[in-house]
C-alpha cells in the first residue's frame, strides 16, 4: 500500500496475491450514486473500492437504499435526501460527499446522531453560477426568450406590432440589490460592477469588508435595499432559519419597475407570494433557476408569465464546472476516509472528522 492507502503504481510481483487481497481488502467500500467520468473514478480507486450508479437517470430510491449495505463512503447528486431512512440503510457509513454547494439536502442533526461527516463542494463553481445569474438578469428585462419566441414564430416586422412593444429595460448602469453576499455574489457584484457599471447595494448577516472596498458595495438595511434596488438578487442557503424567508413584505418594497432574481434555492422564497408579486405588477419581472418544488410543475402559474424567465436549475450546469465539483467531491470523500486533511466538511459537522 502507499502512504495515502492506493495500491496503484506498485509492480504486482512486489506482492503475492493474498496480499494484494489485503491490501484491497482495507479499502473502505464507497457507493457513487451519480455518473463518475473515467478520471475521476481511477483516481477514486486509487482510495476506495467503489461501486457505481452509470445509468443516465437518476438512481430510483430504493436500489440505492439496496446498495448501499455495506457503504462506507457515498457521493451524491446535489438535491438527493440523505436522511434517517438512508442512514439506516447504510449502517457502517462513515461520510457522505455531494456534489454541490448547497447541502439542504443533508439531515444535519441525523447525520451528527450517526457520526456520518458531510462534505460539499464550494469555489469550483462561483463563477459559473455568476455568470447564469448575470444572464437572468440580461434575459429578463431585455426579454431575451420571449423576442426569441417571436422571431422563431415568424412574427418579426409583422404588420401592427410597434416597436415600443419590444421595448425593454437597462441593464447597465441599474441598481443591485444582493441578498446574501458570499463568494458566488462577489462573483456577481465583479460582473456587475466592472462589466455593467452598477451601483450595488447589499444586505447580509455580516459586512463584508473586502467586497466594500473592491465594488464599492454599501451595506444597507433590507428594507432599503428592496426599495432601491432595479434587480433584487437572492443568493442564499436554504436552512432551517431561511426556509420561507422572502415573501409578500418583501415583494411589497420592491419598486414595481424591477426584477427579482433568484439561482440559489427556491425554498427560501413563498413562491406563492412571488407569483401574486408577479400578477398584480407589483414587480415587473423575474430571473428563476430555482422552485419551491424541483423539478417544477408543469401547472406552475409562473411557467405561463412572459415576464419570468424560467431555467431548470442550471447555474453550475456547464461540462468544465461539473467536472471541477465531481473531482472536488472525490477528493473531499477519499480525505475523509483515509483521515487526512482538506476536506471541504460543511460547517455544522466539522467537529466530526
Ligand atoms: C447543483 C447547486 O448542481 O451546487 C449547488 O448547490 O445548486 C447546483 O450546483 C444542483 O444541486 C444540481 O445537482
Amino acid at each position: 500500500m502507499t502512504a495515502g492507502g492506493g495500491v496503484r503504481g506498485e509492480s504486482f510481483s512486489q506482492k503475492t496475491v493474498w496480499e494484494w487481497m489485503a491490501a484491497l481488502e482495507r479499502l473502505p467500500n464507497v457507493y457513487v450514486a451519480t455518473k463518475l467520468p473515467p478520471d475521476l473514478k481511477a483516481e477514486l480507486e486509487r482510495h476506495a473500492r467503489p461501486r457505481y450508479w452509470d445509468e443516465p437517470l437518476k438512481i430510483p430510491r430504493e436500489r440505492l437504499l439496496r446498495e448501499i449495505g455495506d457503504a462506507e463512503g457515498l457521493i451524491v447528486p446535489g438535491g438527493l435526501p440523505v436522511d434517517r431512512e438512508l442512514l439506516a440503510a447504510a449502517p457502517r457509513l462513515r461520510a457522505v460527499s455531494t456534489v454541490s454547494v448547497g447541502y439542504n439536502h443533508f439531515d444535519l442533526a441525523a447525520m451528527r446522531e450517526r457520526g456520518v461527516v458531510g462534505t460539499h463542494t464550494p469555489h469550483v463553481l462561483d463563477d459559473t453560477v455568476a455568470d447564469l445569474v448575470l444572464a437572468l438578469m440580461l434575459a429578463a428585462p431585455r426579454r431575451i426568450p420571449e423576442l426569441d419566441a417571436m422571431v422563431k414564430a415568424g412574427l418579426w416586422g409583422k404588420d401592427g406590432v410597434p416597436e415600443e412593444q419590444i421595448f425593454g429595460m437597462d441593464v447597465h448602469h441599474a441598481v443591485l440589490g444582493i441578498v446574501g453576499l458570499g463568494r458566488i455574489g462577489e462573483a456577481i457584484a465583479r460582473r456587475a460592477v466592472h462589466g455593467f457599471s452598477m451601483t450595488l447595494l447589499y444586505h447580509n448577516r455580516s459586512r463584508n469588508a473586502a467586497a466594500e472596498e473592491k465594488y464599492g458595495a454599501r451595506y444597507c438595511a433590507l428594507d432599503e435595499l428592496l426599495r432601491a434596488s432595479d434587480f433584487v438578487v437572492l443568493m442564499m442557503p436554504l436552512t432551517p432559519d431561511t426556509a420561507g424567508f422572502f415573501g409578500k413584505e418583501h415583494f411589497e418594497k420592491m419598486k414595481p419597475t424591477a426584477f427579482f432574481i433568484n439561482a440559489s434555492r427556491g425554498g427560501v422564497v413563498r413562491e406563492a407570494d412571488l407569483v401574486a408579486a408577479l400578477r398584480e405588477g407589483r414587480i415587473r419581472g423575474a430571473g428563476l433557476d430555482v422552485y419551491e418544488c424541483e423539478p417544477v410543475s408543469p401547472d406552475n402559474p409562473l411557467l405561463k408569465m412572459p415576464n419570468v424567465v424560467t431555467l431548470p436549475h442550471i447555474g453550475s450546469a456547464t461540462a468544465k464546472t461539473r467536472h471541477a465539483m465531481a473531482a472536488l467531491a472525490v477528493r473531499n470523500l477519499t480525505a475523509v476516509l483515509r483521515g487526512v486533511p482538506g476536506a471541504h466538511i460543511v460547517r455544522e459537522l466539522a467537529d466530526l472528522a
